[in-house]
């Protein structure tokens, strides 16, 4: 999602401060005092776009969140949680279902967000099971749409996972209309978020507009670290690949106009994907990057970084745990999850294992389709990476800005979903219209 800057005075470690900070000082109006607590609450808020939330009760729960609490998020987001859910298990859901739908949409929500920011213990069970309980209600929402997703488990295999083997959870959304093949657009997620987030936030404007949505989870992401304890592998393209193999499987999929869409870090997951895996005919990095060790490093001490450097391992752990220890919120969260996705307990591993991630200008131009980057205009996640991605990519790339005035101007446009949807899926369009193969979407209900 956002990454932690350190700020450097002299050569000393002193209480961290972060890019996101600034961006929620000038962005969109504020929930909480504490910065961090305040955009986490933004991509609460933003799902009431897509249904995954409700205006009011996200407001709700902002007014009673003590800034810097994490007890206190947790308790406000399962109060929440535990009363829509309690709502939707009344309702007779086959004589209403879209009210029990609506309803397990929001619990789900809510139940996701509650242990946010309790990564710092790993073992604290709640994280566990508050999870599986927010992937339930989704399902259980999901299972009352008009037409309910696929529900997938895809084999899949890697070097950098023990035993070789894993799975991709993944959710096949069918388009609404038609048996004939129609465009298929594959979406996932960060740093931190889940494939629900997702599918209200962009999975649900690529079903508007008559196309099929898939939308997957891999290592360090939360089914997979919940039920298969696998962290984040740079191999990207070996979780894409058993997606595409599964589309080629289907009669209804459009295999000329497959995309990736990646979201926050998925934006440098996407591409990193893509530099191996061809049958993707597009790539979506919302917003790009393409080094968020890079980043980390230009923004971290010196003296810290140089620990690392001279072998220092131990002394390098200790200067993170401090700044766990006392940091702002932003820093301890930044902290805790970077360790909880890469399934370790150690900052020296995590920080060993950042680089295998970064795509440079030759693997970036190994992509062979059209990508879209986008950057907004009060996102300092990454600053120059969009630019660079474009430009190494060259004439395959398409690079968009989302702007602060019109409030697009957030990280991965939070809060304006109908932007980023209008922009990027016409972009879409635009783009497979000129592939050189019969176009056939008679039958798309835009
Ligand atoms: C937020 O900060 C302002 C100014 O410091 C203060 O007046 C207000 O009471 C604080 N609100 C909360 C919820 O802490
Ligand atoms: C729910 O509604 C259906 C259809 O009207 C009915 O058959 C069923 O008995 C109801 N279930 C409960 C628990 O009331
Ligand atoms: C972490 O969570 C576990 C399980 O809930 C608990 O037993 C343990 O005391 C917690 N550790 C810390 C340091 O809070
Ligand atoms: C993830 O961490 C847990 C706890 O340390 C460990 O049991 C598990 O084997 C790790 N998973 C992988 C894939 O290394
Ligand atoms: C880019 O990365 C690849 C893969 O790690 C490496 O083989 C190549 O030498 C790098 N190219 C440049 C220009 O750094
Ligand atoms: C946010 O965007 C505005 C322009 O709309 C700019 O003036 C401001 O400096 C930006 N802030 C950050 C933190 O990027
Ligand atoms: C487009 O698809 C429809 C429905 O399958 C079919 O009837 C029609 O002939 C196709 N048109 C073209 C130009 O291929």
């Amino acid at each position: 999602m956002r990454f932690l800057a350190f700020a450097l005075l002299g050569c000393q470690l002193v209480l961290p401060t972060f890019a996101q900070d600034d961006n929620n000082k000038n962005a969109i109006y504020q929930l909480s005092n504490d910065t961090e607590f305040a955009f986490v609450l933004e991509t609460v808020l933003a799902l009431s776009n897509g249904g995954g939330a409700s205006t009011g009760e996200v407001l709700r729960a902002a007014s009673q969140i003590v800034p810097g609490d994490f007890e206190s998020w947790y308790k406000e987001f399962m109060y929440l949680g535990d009363g829509i859910h309690a709502k939707a298990s009344s309702i007779n859901a086959s004589r209403f279902p879209v009210s029990a739908r609506e309803a397990y949409f929001r619990s789900s929500s809510y139940y996701r967000v509650a242990p946010f920011f309790l990564h710092g213990n790993q073992s604290d069970s709640r994280i566990n099971r508050v999870g599986a309980r927010s992937v339930s209600d989704f399902k259980k929402a999901a299972a009352l749409l008009s037409l309910p997703p696929i529900n997938l488990n895809l084999p899949a295999s890697s070097p950098n996972v023990p035993g070789g083997k894993f799975s991709v959870p993944a959710r096949f959304f069918k388009a609404q209309h038609g048996k004939t093949k129609v465009p298929t657009v594959i979406i996932g997620t960060g740093y931190d978020g889940s494939q629900e987030d997702i599918y209200h936030e962009i999975g649900i404007e690529v079903l508007a507009r008559g196309w099929n949505v898939i939308t997957y989870e891999g290592p360090g992401q939360p089914t997979v670290l919940r039920e298969q304890k696998i962290g984040f592998i740079p191999d990207w393209w070996n979780v894409i690949s058993p997606i595409v193999d599964y589309l080629e499987t289907r009669g209804d999929v459009d295999l000329d106009r497959v995309a990736l869409v990646g979201i926050s870090f998925g934006g440098q997951l996407a591409p990193l994907a893509a530099t191996r895996e061809h049958r993707l005919k597009a790539v979506l990095a919302i917003d790009g990057m393409n080094d968020l060790y890079g980043h980390f490093k230009a923004e971290m001490p010196e003296s810290l970084t140089d620990l690392y450097d001279k072998g220092q391992y131990e002394k390098f752990d200790e200067g993170f745990f401090s700044v766990e220890a006392s940091g702002a919120t932003y820093s301890r969260w930044a902290i805790a999850q970077s360790l909880f996705s890469f399934n370790t307990t150690s900052p020296s591993e995590w920080w060993g294992r950042l680089p295998d991630f970064t795509l440079n200008s030759t693997m970036l131009k190994s992509i062979s389709c059209p990508v879209f980057i986008g950057e907004g205009e009060n996102d300092s996640s990454a600053p120059g990476q969009p630019e660079f991605m474009a430009k190494a990519i060259g004439k395959k790339a398409t690079y968009n800005l989302f702007k602060n005035d019109l409030g697009a101007g957030e990280h991965c446009q939070l809060g304006a979903e109908f932007q980023l949807a209008q922009v990027t899926l016409d972009w879409l369009g635009d783009t497979w219209d000129h592939v050189s193969l019969p176009r056939n979407l008679t039958n798309v209900v835009y």
